[in-house]
């Protein structure tokens, strides 16, 4: 199978109330089970960036691990991991940002990004964009360059791209 004839959305699984219900739950599990449609998205991933000079690729956990470390491997960049709080070992930076009922924080280790440094946000899926969005403003408040967010998925609808409005966005599959 080359690249050009994977059809993704095949290997998307709906899961209909899940984690509770009228959420339609877009399970990657079955792309992971597949080293073709791996490969084919981290190349797709990487298309538009390739030529960009990306120092780095900075993704969220957990899901966006997944497909970051691979892509920054991919572009020749480091890989930066942010994290809920507690879970980074050395020195770090926090952001804490606002959701519906209370707020929440992301971390990343001081000597993550350097200034200016030119980064691509990575995650699997974009929904109302506040994990990214805080991704962005904590790498911004280090003074690196966002030079996009890309995403395997995009849910529509959620205002994911109206938050996000101001970064070039990326991404393979949309669901309405
Ligand atoms: C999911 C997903 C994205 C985020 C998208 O992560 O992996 O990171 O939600 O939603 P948003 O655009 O509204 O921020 P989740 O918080 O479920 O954590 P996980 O990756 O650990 O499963
Ligand atoms: N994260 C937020 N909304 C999601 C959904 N519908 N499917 C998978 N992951 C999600």
């Amino acid at each position: 199978m080359t690249d050009g004839s994977i059809n993704l959305r095949d290997y998307i699984r709906d899961v209909p109330d899940f984690p509770k219900p009228g959420i339609l739950f877009r399970d990657i599990t079955p792309l992971l089970k597949s080293p073709v449609a791996m490969s084919a998205v981290i190349d797709r991933l990487a298309a538009p960036f390739i030529g960009q000079q990306i120092d780095v690729v900075a993704a969220a956990e957990a899901r966006g691990f997944i497909f970051a470390a691979p892509l920054a491997i991919r572009l020749n960049a480091a890989f930066v991991p942010i994290r809920k709080p507690g879970k980074l070992p050395f020195e770090s930076h926090s952001l804490t940002y606002d959701l519906e009922y209370g707020s929440d924080t992301v971390q990343m280790h001081v000597d993550g990004v350097a200034p200016a440094q030119r980064v691509l946000v990575l995650d699997d899926l974009l929904a109302t964009g506040g994990t990214v969005d805080a991704c962005c403003q904590l790498l911004e408040k280090c003074d690196a360059e966002i030079v996009g967010c890309a995403f395997v998925i995009n849910l529509k609808g959620l205002g994911g791209e109206q938050r996000l409005s101001k970064y070039k966005l990326h991404s393979l599959l949309t669901y309405e």
